[in-house]
């Protein structure tokens, strides 16, 4: 669904992303691990479109997307979460829903119906549907932008660190809705410096450091190995 190849990506001088080739198939969830500054988030706004590659290609869906725009790629069917988790504060949780549904504002029934889905999904923001956005715990901050992210309808969801700064039980809930996204069928790219989590869910991961993918593999594969944790995960 997702193919990149030889991808390099720079701010100014510095080289962020160097010669990564990774894919995605439909229905997979792959996870892309890696200590901070590895180059995770760098590959996330790239494949959203929001920074542009210095060189390689991203395909999806067959598609030649390398020079998208982010509104473009939000048309074919990338969502994405940035790590920054970013709530409009003042609006209400189905306001924030709701401009997640911008693309098909036209269709308001559809848009109803995809609201009651994600609220199915996430029954916190259900109860606090009329809540300003500002005023919920980080880890509902978070349901609430994954759910916002799927009211585009989207076909893959790159997600960027979803656990980050959470306390270990909101970590978990974070997880379990993860498993219960996968279950629906929607692609998922998940970054996560959580490996241990992050390869309980995975179907098969790669693992980043300065920039490159170092290794990959399943994640069976890659949480069986010991010297990996220990060299490159932190573990
Ligand atoms: N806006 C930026 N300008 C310059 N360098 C950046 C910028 N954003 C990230 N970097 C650098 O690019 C590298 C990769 O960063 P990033 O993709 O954020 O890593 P990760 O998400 O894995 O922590 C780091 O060395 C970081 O300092
Ligand atoms: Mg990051």
């Amino acid at each position: 669904m997702i193919e990149i190849t030889n991808l390099d990506v720079r701010y100014g001088a510095i080289r962020a992303i160097k010669d990564v080739s990774l894919n995605v198939q439909q229905g997979e969830l792959v996870t892309v691990l890696g200590a901070n500054g590895a180059g995770k988030s760098t590959l996330m706004l790239t494949i959203a479109g929001a920074l542009k590659a210095a060189g390689g290609k991203i395909t999806f869906d067959g598609r030649d997307v390398t020079a998208a725009t982010p509104e473009k790629m939000v048309r074919y069917g990338i969502a994405m979460v940035p790590e920054t988790r970013d709530v409009f504060p003042d609006l209400t949780v189905v306001e924030n829903l709701r401009l997640g549904a911008y693309l098909h504002r036209s269709d308001k029934a559809g848009v109803m119906a995809d609201m009651e889905k994600v609220k199915d999904l996430f029954p916190r923001l259900r109860e606090r549907e009329i809540q300003a956005a500002g005023t919920l715990s980080g880890g509902e901050q978070q349901m609430l932008v994954i759910a916002r992210a799927l009211m585009s309808r989207p076909k893959v969801l790159l997600l960027d660190e979803p656990s980050l700064g959470l306390a270990p039980t909101v970590v978990d809930q974070i997880f379990e809705m993860i498993r219960e996204l996968k279950a629906t069928g929607i692609t998922i790219l998940l970054v996560e410096q959580n490996a241990t989590k992050a390869l309980q869910v995975a179907d098969r991961a790669y693992v980043m450091q300065l920039g490159e993918v170092v290794v990959q593999g399943s994640a069976e594969e890659i949480a069986g190995s010991s010297d990996l944790s220990a060299l490159y995960l932190g573990g």
